[in-house]
């Protein structure tokens, strides 16, 4: 008799289940087609390319090319056009200065229907935040890009790339060319642990690799899962072997930053562990010089060895010896690890431990595969104009001297080299393409408007290629960067790093850091192309190369520079 009676109550409940799944399902549905009918109407006034009745444009864009696709929609239809990743999801693809200008002077929020993706790895960090929270930590963070901070980090650069430079010595013995991006992303990890979280050992360990690997995966996960509509919801992800493959490739950076990442990334709680840092509960940086890793000794800073927590703890600690204290507050430079963990809003209430590793998370991500494009992109301008090559390598080698690395006031001087990687970010900018939800109408300069909640894509890909702004386009002409040339030029015409208040908060470092790697790459080798392997472009969140950038190299025996 109970078993009857159970068996009957569980069916119901499995009735009950289907019915209340059904129902949620449909009402997902017309939350859905509301939200197209309110995207696609915004967008009436905006011709643009034919869309599949269910990809809409996400097959053209999954395509080997579609960066090149898109420079030539941008042909066909002048200003912007819309762009459907899927029936659900529908973009204002922007190109052009003006239309730059109206969306990206204002601090619109990020589109949380792309950045929303990234909050299982980077949580709520600088990047993905918004509102007064992004206000409150951008403030905290801005002094971990002072000058004077920047200022010892040429050194680290240096040796950084010195050690890389000795491996290709090796590699350049074999006579045949490699693929340089490898090598460049492990440099640039290594220079970026050391900076900001004052890793101390030198070399890159296998966490580093793996850390590195889980990286690429992750980008290029997040790139196909922003491309494919059937993975822009949640629940229907994880089930799949592609989220199940993004969680995997989450913990296995999550292991290296050593953050235990919070099952709900949304819950940051106010408050952590921290000891009070000074005297008064306002702005604690003022009152908080403490370069961490000279404190702690290595292994404090080593982020992948006692983790976040661990280190919080012994901060705590350090901080509750009074001459520590004192100690502290005489040193005069922060290193960014020291900003975070000392960090308070004006009402004295520290970041949460939550906060603390989405944004050590944030910056490790955002400080090295950025960069490692930049470089790696540049190496392969230089072996593609080979003139504009000598003519770099003619001046950093006059910088130089007869000493062997580069220091602060060098990196002024690189005049020419400047004008390069800045043409190199115009071709192959890092970041190609940035997105935002309009939180108030705008109108453009052709009379045309959108209504808040609308959806903008920024392709920096296309608007680095628009001919109305960049005569012929596609030649690599330094020259563009002049300061005449550069004054007579629309400012938003040119946004590697982005701009406006979301602008790239790490721009001075990672143009010291390119400055400082590319001219030492360039007195070591002379940079040539690898015919048989051109690069193929592909948009990964960063500019890559399907078949990584293969290059050759001829060690110089320059005397200095090494
Ligand atoms: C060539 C190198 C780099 C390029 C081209 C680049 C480009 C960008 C772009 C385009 C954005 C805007 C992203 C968006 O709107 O979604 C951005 C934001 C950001 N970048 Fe960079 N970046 C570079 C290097 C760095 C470095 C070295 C760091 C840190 C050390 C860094 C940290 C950040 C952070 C935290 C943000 C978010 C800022 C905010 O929203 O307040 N970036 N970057």
């Amino acid at each position: 008799m109970l078993s009857v009676l159970l068996s009957l109550n569980l069916s119901h409940l499995g009735l009950w289940a289907s019915g209340l799944i059904l129902v949620l399902g449909f009402l997902k549905l017309i939350h859905l087609l509301l939200r197209r009918q309110m995207l696609a109407r915004a967008m009436d006034s905006f011709p643009g390319p034919p869309t599949h009745w269910l990809f809409g444009h996400a097959l053209e864009i999954q395509k080997t090319g579609s960066l090149d696709k898109v420079v030539s929609w941008a042909h066909q239809f002048p200003y912007a056009h819309p762009l459907w990743l899927g029936q659900f999801l529908g973009f204002l693809n922007i190109y052009e200065p003006d239309y730059v200008k109206a969306v990206y002077s204002r601090g619109d929020p990020k589109a949380a229907d792309v950045y929303d993706f990234f909050l299982q790895w980077i949580g709520k960090g600088l990047l993905v935040l918004h509102g007064p929270k992004w206000y409150e930590h951008r403030k905290l963070l801005t002094p971990g890009f002072h000058y004077d901070v920047l200022k010892p980090y040429v050194a680290v650069f240096n040796n950084s790339t010195h050690a890389m430079l000795d491996k290709w010595e090796e590699k350049a013995r074999e006579d045949k060319s490699f693929d340089i991006f490898c090598d460049v992303g492990h440099m640039a990890l290594d220079s970026l642990m050391k900076c900001t979280f004052g890793k101390g050992n030198s070399g890159l360990s296998h966490r580093d690799n793996s850390y590195y690997l889980a990286v690429s995966d992750l980008t290029l996960l997040m790139q196909q899962r922003i491309e494919s509509f059937q993975y822009h919801n949640d629940f229907i992800y994880w089930l799949t072997p592609h989220g199940r493959r993004f969680l995997r490739a989450c913990q296995e950076a999550h292991d290296h930053t050593g953050g235990h990442f919070p099952q709900d990334p949304t819950t940051g709680s106010q408050g952590s562990s921290l000891a009070p840092l000074g005297p008064s509960g306002t702005s604690a940086i003022a009152e908080f010089q403490p370069p961490f890793r000279q404190r702690m000794g290595p292994q404090a800073v080593t982020l992948s060895a006692p983790g976040p927590d661990q280190v919080i703890k012994e901060r705590k600690a350090a901080l509750q010896d009074e001459k520590e204290q004192e100690k502290i507050q005489n040193q005069r430079h922060l290193d960014f690890l020291d900003i975070l963990l000392g960090a308070r809003d004006e009402s004295g209430i520290k970041l949460s431990d939550a906060e603390l590793r989405a944004e050590v998370d944030t910056f490790m991500f955002e400080g090295h595969d950025t960069t490692t494009s930049g470089i790696s992109w540049f190496l392969y301008c230089m072996a593609l104009y080979p003139e504009h090559q000598s003519r770099c390598r003619e001046e950093v080698c006059e910088i130089l001297g007869d000493r062997d690395s580069f220091q602060w006031d060098d990196l002024g001087k690189m005049t020419y080299l400047t004008m390069c990687i800045k043409e190199s970010l115009r071709l192959y900018p890092p970041v190609p393409q940035v997105y935002r939800q309009l939180s108030k109408p705008v109108n453009f300069v052709d009379g045309r408007s959108l209504p808040a909640g609308s959806l903008i894509s920024l392709h920096i890909y296309a608007l680095h290629r628009n001919s109305s702004v960049w005569p012929d386009s596609e030649v690599f002409d330094p020259l563009r960067f002049t300061p005449e040339n550069v004054a007579t030029r629309h400012p938003f015409a040119f946004m590697p790093f982005s701009a406006g208040p979301r602008n790239c908060i790490g721009q001075q470092f990672a143009m010291n850091e390119m400055k400082v790697v590319t001219a030492l790459c360039l007195l070591r080798f002379e940079f040539a192309l690898d015919p048989l392997q051109p690069p193929i472009k592909m948009p990964q969140l960063i500019l890559r190369s399907k078949n990584g950038i293969h290059l050759r190299l001829k060690p110089l025996h320059l005397g200095s520079g090494k």
